[in-house]
């Protein structure tokens, strides 16, 4: 047995099977990606109250909120961001321990991060979820005013003007947002998770 310290994984009685058979639904990762203006948030955000009023117990963990504690010491360097969506990752695969569904709306930028996310969870259990819009267009949406402190120069190092995205290669899920609203979004989502993350019961015995 390795001595090293931490290295003991305690096994539970209860554990993600048992938790979620009792919210009778499948746990999963929602990882939705994209450029900030894409609409990750909007879209999960409508996503989850689709799934609530189905009755699936969920969390959204939005990148922006949890800048506002957990990763409130990370800015947007590389490193930082990197770490940024190691502890997101980590914090998902908790709340799919619980048997949540979880929404995660990050930007996300790097390949190698998002795999890191996939890895920790069960075959299946990831699915990445691409928020498509051309970087002009996020730009000329600009929800928070942020892209005109970046053409003013009072931001560097912003996703886009410094710093890469690394679009996906071959996500679960491809939205293009400047084709669809997000009621018409968050549905075909709702359309590809129908029979991965119902339990036991149909959708129409809930
Ligand atoms: S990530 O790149 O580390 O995944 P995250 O999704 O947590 O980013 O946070 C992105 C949000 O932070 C953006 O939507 C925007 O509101 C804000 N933000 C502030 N500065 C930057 C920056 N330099 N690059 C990108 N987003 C920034």
């Amino acid at each position: 047995m390795s001595t090293e310290p931490g290295a003991y994984i305690h096994p539970t009685e209860v554990n993600k099977r048992s938790r979620a058979a009792l919210m009778d639904q499948k746990p999963a990762t929602l990882w939705f990606t994209g450029l900030s203006g894409a609409r990750k948030s909007t879209t999960a955000n409508h996503l989850e109250q689709l799934l609530h009023h189905d009755c699936h117990h969920t969390v959204l963990l939005d990148g922006d909120n949890i800048r506002h504690g957990l990763n409130s010491d990370l800015g947007f360097t590389e490193e930082d961001r990197i770490e940024n969506i190691r502890r997101i990752a980590e914090v998902a695969k908790l709340m799919t321990e619980v048997g949540l569904i979880v929404l995660v709306a990050s930007i996300s930028p790097f390949r190698s991060a998002r795999q890191f996310a996939r890895n920790l969870m069960e075959p299946g259990e990831f699915i990445e979820i691409f928020v498509d819009a051309p970087l002009e267009e996020c730009v000329k949406r600009d929800p928070k005013g942020l892209y005109k402190q970046v053409l003013s120069g009072e931001i560097a190092h912003f996703t886009g003007f410094g710093s890469d995205y690394e679009p996906p290669e071959r996500p679960e899920l491809h939205l293009r947002t400047t084709e669809a609203g997000r009621a018409e979004l968050a549905e075909e989502i709702v359309a590809f998770l129908k029979g991965r993350i119902y339990g036991d019961k149909t959708p129409e015995e809930l």
